[in-house]
Formats: C-alpha cells, sequence, structure tokens
C-alpha cells in the first residue's frame, strides 16, 4: 500500500469517527455550545432536598396535605381550596387569567407541576420555601380568607385530621398554648409541602433526545421529529430564550422584566420582584426563621443576600416551559391566551409595556419566520413529561396513609 493511499484511508478513518461525533441523523448540527446548554437542561434530575421542612420527604405528611390540598374546611366559607385555582386537570394551574378565591386576585395561579424545583415561590417570589408559601393562600383574605386559629380548631374537632397531624407530628398541641395554632399552621404548609413535592413531570421526548446526543447515540434521536430539532436549535441559538429559561426546569429560577402588556381588568403598575424581596424578609415564616429546620442553611443565607434595588421592579420569575400543554394563559396575569400569542410576543414584542421604567434591554424583537415560529413551537410541545400518577389528581380516601 502506497503511503498516498494510507493517508487516504487515514482521513477517511478519521472523518467517519468525527462523523460519529454529530450524532447521526440530526436534522440540524449541535455544536459544542449547543451540546454544553443542553447538558444544562436535561436531565430534570431529582427533586432538590428542602431542609427547612423536616417532614418534605414524608409519606405520611404528603398524604395529609394531599388531602389538605382539596380540603375546602380550611376556607372561610368553606367553598375554597388549593384545587380551586390550581385544577389537577389544568396542570394544577388556572384557566382563568386572573385567579378568584373569596374575591378576585391581581395575578393568575401558575401551574405546580415541577414546582418543588423552585428557589423562590409567587411570581414576585414572596416565599423562600414551598412550605412558606402554602401559607399565604391560607390566610389571604382573597384566596382560602382562613384564620390559623381556625384552621386548629379544625385540627382539634376532627378526629381524623388529628389522628393524622399525630401521626407525623406528634401530640396536637393544647389550645391553650398561645403558640399553638402557628405551629399547626406550619405543619400545615409543611404537609402540603410534602404533596407539591410529588407532582414531578420530567423525562419528556425532549429529555430523551438530549440524552441520545449527550452519548452519540443514533437511537433516541427520532424522539424529535426535524420541526422539532430545528425548533430546540433555535430556542438554544437565535431565539435567545436560554437567557432566562436555562436549567433543568427550564427556569434560571430568577426575576426578569420582559414587559408584558397587562391584562385588560390586571393591575398595570404590579411591582414584582420588588414587592417579593420585601414581603420574604419581613416574614416571620422565611428560612431563617424559628420555624424553619434549618435555619442557617443555603436557603435561609439566601434571604441575607438579597437586596431590594428598583431594577426589581416588575420583574417576574420565569416561569418553567416543561409541560405548557394544558396550562394556559400563559404569564403572570394570564394576558396571553395560547403559546402562539406569546411567541408573537417575543418575535415582534408588539404592546411591550412602556410603563415600566426598567425593561431588560436584551429583549429586542426576534423576527422569526413563519416557519421557524412553527418549527420553536413544535419543540415546546416536545417537552411534556411522563404523565402524573393519577391518584394525586383527586383528594385521597382520607388524611392518613391508613385510610
Ligand atoms: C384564589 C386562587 C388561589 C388559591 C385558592 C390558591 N392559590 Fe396558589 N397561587 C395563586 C396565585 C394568583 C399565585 C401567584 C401568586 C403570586 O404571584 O404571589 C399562586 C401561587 C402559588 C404557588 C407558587 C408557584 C410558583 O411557581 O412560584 C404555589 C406553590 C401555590 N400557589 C400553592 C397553593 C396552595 C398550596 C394553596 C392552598 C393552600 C393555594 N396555592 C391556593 C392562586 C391561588
Ligand atoms: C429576559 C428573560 C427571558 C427570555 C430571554 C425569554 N423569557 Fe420567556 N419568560 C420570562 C419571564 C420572566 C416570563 C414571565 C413573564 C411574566 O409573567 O410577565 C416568561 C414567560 C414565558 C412563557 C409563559 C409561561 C407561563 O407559564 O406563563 C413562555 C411560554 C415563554 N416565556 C417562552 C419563551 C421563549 C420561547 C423564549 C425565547 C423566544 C423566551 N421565553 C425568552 C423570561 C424570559
Amino acid at each position: 500500500m502506497d503511503l498516498g493511499l494510507k493517508s487516504i484511508l487515514g482521513i477517511a478513518l478519521l472523518s467517519a469517527l468525527m462523523g460519529c461525533q454529530d450524532a447521526p441523523g440530526t436534522a440540524v448540527e449541535f455544536g459544542d455550545a449547543e451540546r454544553k446548554q443542553l447538558g444544562r437542561l436535561s436531565p430534570l434530575g431529582d427533586v432538590p432536598p428542602d431542609p427547612t421542612n423536616r417532614f418534605a420527604d414524608d409519606p405520611n405528611a404528603a398524604r395529609l396535605g394531599h388531602w389538605l390540598f382539596f380540603d375546602e374546611r380550611l376556607s372561610l366559607d368553606g367553598q375554597v381550596s388549593c384545587a380551586t385555582c390550581h385544577v389537577p386537570t389544568h396542570a394544577f394551574s388556572d384557566p382563568k387569567s386572573l385567579a378568584k378565591g373569596m374575591g378576585l386576585g391581581e395575578r393568575h395561579a401558575p401551574s405546580l407541576i415541577n414546582v418543588a424545583y423552585g428557589r423562590w415561590f409567587g411570581w414576585g417570589g414572596r416565599a423562600d420555601s414551598l412550605w412558606m408559601q402554602a401559607l399565604g393562600p391560607l390566610e389571604n383574605p382573597l384566596e382560602l380568607g382562613g384564620h390559623r386559629d381556625l384552621i386548629a380548631d379544625l385540627f382539634h374537632d376532627d378526629p381524623d385530621l388529628k389522628r393524622a397531624y399525630e401521626t407525623t407530628f406528634g401530640p396536637l398541641p393544647n389550645e391553650s398554648d398561645v403558640t399553638a395554632s402557628d405551629e399547626v399552621f406550619v405543619n400545615v404548609g409543611k404537609s402540603i409541602a410534602a404533596f407539591e413535592r410529588l407532582l414531578v413531570r420530567g423525562n419528556s421526548r425532549f429529555d430523551q433526545f438530549a440524552a441520545a446526543l449527550a452519548s452519540n447515540r443514533s437511537d433516541g434521536i427520532e424522539a424529535l421529529s426535524d420541526s422539532e430539532q430545528r425548533g430546540l436549535h433555535l430556542f438554544l441559538t437565535r431565539a435567545n430564550c436560554t437567557q432566562c429559561h436555562l436549567g433543568p426546569n427550564f427556569t434560571d429560577s430568577e426575576f426578569h422584566n420582559t414587559a408584558a402588556p397587562p391584562h385588560p381588568e390586571g393591575r398595570r403598575d404590579d411591582p414584582g420582584r420588588f414587592q417579593g424581596i420585601a414581603h420574604v424578609q419581613g416574614s416571620e415564616f422565611k428560612a431563617s426563621g424559628i420555624y424553619s429546620d434549618d435555619r442557617n442553611g443555603t436557603t435561609a443565607n439566601r434571604v441575607q443576600h438579597l437586596v431590594k434595588s428598583s431594577d426589581s421592579f416588575g420583574a417576574f420569575k420565569t416561569p418553567s416551559l416543561r409541560n405548557l400543554a394544558g396550562r394556559a394563559p400563559f404569564m403572570h396575569q394570564g394576558q396571553f391566551e395560547d403559546l402562539d400569542a406569546v411567541l408573537h410576543f417575543y418575535d415582534t414584542r408588539e404592546g411591550a409595556s412602556v410603563t415600566s421604567h426598567h425593561q431588560e434591554q436584551i429583549l429586542a424583537p426576534l423576527r422569526l419566520s413563519p416557519s421557524e415560529l412553527s418549527d420553536l413551537h413544535a419543540f415546546l410541545g416536545s417537552l411534556e413529561g411522563a404523565a402524573l400518577d393519577p391518584s394525586l389528581l383527586v383528594p385521597p380516601a382520607g388524611p392518613s396513609l391508613s385510610d
């Protein structure tokens, strides 16, 4: 064999090997930068631990929380529960734009699927733990409108609830004890949070594709159609979505001002994160407070480092883009009725609110072609995770696992 032929064979071998790096069969090429981003978007992974809640992964607590999530007796008029606004068959979100409980609220009730992956809760991040978050609506006059004293009474009066409580938390505190209702109240929050931690949907077709690409396997690539792959590529590159929607749950868990126009019946100057920071800092239920089970941990320290700056005015939490199907309308006031309306807004910036002075400079119109928009839309549809266990969508037989 002469040297020329050898080197031709060598080059052929080398390029065949390099060819393997672009896993065969992708509709568009995913370069190193894109692959790196994919590694930060997938897989979803396990729900992160919550040391501020000792009962976060306690099955008895989750069962009690599951029951309480649907229990309308926690509300002032006996007709509102968490499920009134976080409708289980609507991805635990609200089909209405603005939430309505005891009264009409100012924001849209977001989906609770994968909520336990978050760092801050509420559109403005008014809570730093899931259990702290759950305590808000219980006493908010526009939501359940209840009161911790009445909630404690309910536990004393209902033998099934009392038994469920005592299985997890020990003896129900005596009603004459001044801190009794606070203690019960906090444990109600911790149980509901334990339930919410079960609302997880990962392993979407997108994750199968990302896993195949990461290991240069060709099987799994077909999990995404050509159009979905092109949409994914746009998502990572020109459409700039990963500027904010980055991380295993497709969010940076931070706050941004997208200047989405307000809902016709919505508030025009919602302070968003600006108010959220003040709320979490002032709350007795924050992660560094006396009811937390980890007062000096990472979550507690986070609040210490928050700076209340005017830049946070009108900024809202980046929502997850996993499991978008069946949870319209979108944004903090539910101002966009479907995904096409959201994409149209990012594409044109039409109607961008001029009332807010601290808009993000990074959001410029994308001006994608109609077929690019439809690719992007198709890709977002590939983020549907495996279905939830149907038993989570309805109230359980009783508040205890033995019921
Ligand atoms: C009246 C409707 C309504 C009811 C009832 C209600 N919520 Fe909500 N929920 C909302 C709205 C609106 C928001 C957004 C609030 C904000 O931005 O501060 C929200 C936000 C949340 C969040 C934050 C999600 C995230 O991604 O940050 C969680 C968790 C949550 N609710 C759980 C509950 C629980 C648990 C209950 C019952 C104790 C409950 N909600 C009752 C309307 C409701
Ligand atoms: C500057 C950060 C940023 C960028 C860039 C960005 N988003 Fe968002 N996205 C957000 C924030 C913040 C919200 C919530 C805004 C609100 O409620 O007012 C949001 C909301 C959404 C929603 C609604 C989800 C829901 O549950 O309500 C969708 C869908 C969405 N973005 C998709 C995209 C896509 C697709 C791109 C790329 C074209 C993109 N986003 C780029 C920050 C961003």
